[in-house]
């Protein structure tokens, strides 16, 4: 027992943490089109689940334009999408929250209609994900196989992930996250289940971890280490990934990325897998906090399914830093003062997650507002 309380401050490189209870990265599809840039409705939102000293990572956002998957996610690439995002960070930055952004290339989940020139997704190998994928007109459409990147084009992927956090830094984040979980296209590297390369980028795990590592490295070096933080899910399931034998794989992951010295590692407990679409409660599948915290020795965040109890408890344990929360920071604007007194938690409604407008977006009440 470390006797940690949640409401204990967390150092996170430059920034002091005023508590421990951090807002996940969540895709609300509701970007302004064309040009997926972030608005005011946006910014209202996040400023809602701002704390003093609180940190949120926002949505996962498309470092290139073929990094995008879904219809109005919020792109970190362009002019327009770097001054959208200001205002965001200005609404959090307001309130004295901190804010990290997630940044993401989709890979093989996506579809043309995203594609500029309507091209195929690209991905580490022509592997097509099974079932389907919305396409620009929030249709559901079956997924294509996608078109194996060539070992020439690897540069280019690094450097947009780059200059989005580059950009990031522009617009006032507080640093970034790099999106290594859920089936993307690090993960898609990561991963033999799709990844079939034969050039220096698959085959064995050093290979099939090099595209990740070396993302992650150019990124803090572009930054600053203490500004990136990067997410893994070991043992998820989401977009079709998994890899037989996760810990040889991750182990190899976690030990290079714990030489960077970066702000954190987030974890993603497999008992709640993905986007959310659907409960996955994943039985007698190890804690991937308690199995990789003995590698790190930075900072650790972790998320999936926790309550106030079990984020208190993991806390006060040791096994994590801090507990990032999806699901119930959509309905709990104001979930870290909610933990703080012990009280309810309004339930969330799944139908509003994606797409549409300020319903089940900013209209759900704070305690003093019910
Ligand atoms: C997610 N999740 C997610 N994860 C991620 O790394 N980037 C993202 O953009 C998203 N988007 C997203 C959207 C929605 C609507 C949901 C519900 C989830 C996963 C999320 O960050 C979190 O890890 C899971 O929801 C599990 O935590 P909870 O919800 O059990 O607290």
């Amino acid at each position: 027992m470390s006797g940690t309380s949640l409401f204990d401050p967390l150092q996170l490189g430059p920034l002091t943490l005023a508590h421990r209870v951090v807002m996940a990265p969540l895709t609300r599809m509701r970007a302004t089109r064309p040009g997926n840039i972030p608005n005011e409705l946006n910014a209202r939102y996040y400023g809602q689940r701002a704390t003093a000293g609180g940190l949120i990572i926002a949505e996962a956002s498309q470092v290139l334009p073929s990094g995008q998957g879904s219809p109005a996610t919020p792109g970190i690439h362009s002019a327009a999408q770097v001054e959208g995002w200001k205002g965001v960070v200005r609404a959090v930055h307001d309130k004295r929250g901190k804010i990290f952004l997630q940044l993401w290339h989709v890979g093989r989940i996506s579809h043309r209609s995203h594609q500029p020139g309507g091209e195929l997704p690209v991905s580490s190998s022509a592997v097509a994900p099974p079932g389907k994928v919305l396409n620009a007109d929030f249709q559901p459409v079956p997924f294509e196989a996608p078109r194996a990147l060539g070992t020439d084009e690897i540069p280019g992927i690094i450097d947009g992930y780059v200059q989005a956090a580059k950009n990031a830094r522009e617009a006032g984040f507080d640093g970034v996250e790099i999106h290594g979980a859920n089936g993307y296209l690090l993960e898609q590297f990561l991963q033999a289940r799709t990844n079939q390369r034969t050039d220096a980028y698959g085959g064995s795990i050093p290979n099939r971890a090099r595209l990740m590592l070396e993302v992650t490295e150019a990124v803090a070096k572009a930054w600053h280490p203490e500004r990136v933080g990067i997410r893994l899910s070991p043992y998820g399931v989401a977009n079709d990934s998994g890899e037989a034998e996760p810990m040889p794989l991750y182990t190899h992951v976690v030990n290079a990325l714990d030489t960077m010295g970066l702000a954190y590692l987030h974890l993603l407990e497999p008992r709640a897998s993905g986007a959310g679409g659907r409960d996955v409660d994943h039985q007698g599948v190890p804690s991937a906090a308690e199995l990789f915290r003995p590698m790190w020795r930075g900072v650790l965040i972790t998320a999936g399914n926790f309550r106030a109890e079990s984020a208190a408890e993991a806390v006060a344990r040791g096994t994590a830093d801090a507990i990032a929360f999806g699901r119930y920071f959509i309905s709990n604007p104001d979930l870290p003062e909610r933990i703080r007194q012990g009280a309810e938690f309004a339930p969330y409604n799944r139908a509003t997650f994606y797409g549409g407008g300020p319903e089940g977006y900013v209209d759900y009440p704070t305690m003093d507002e019910a």
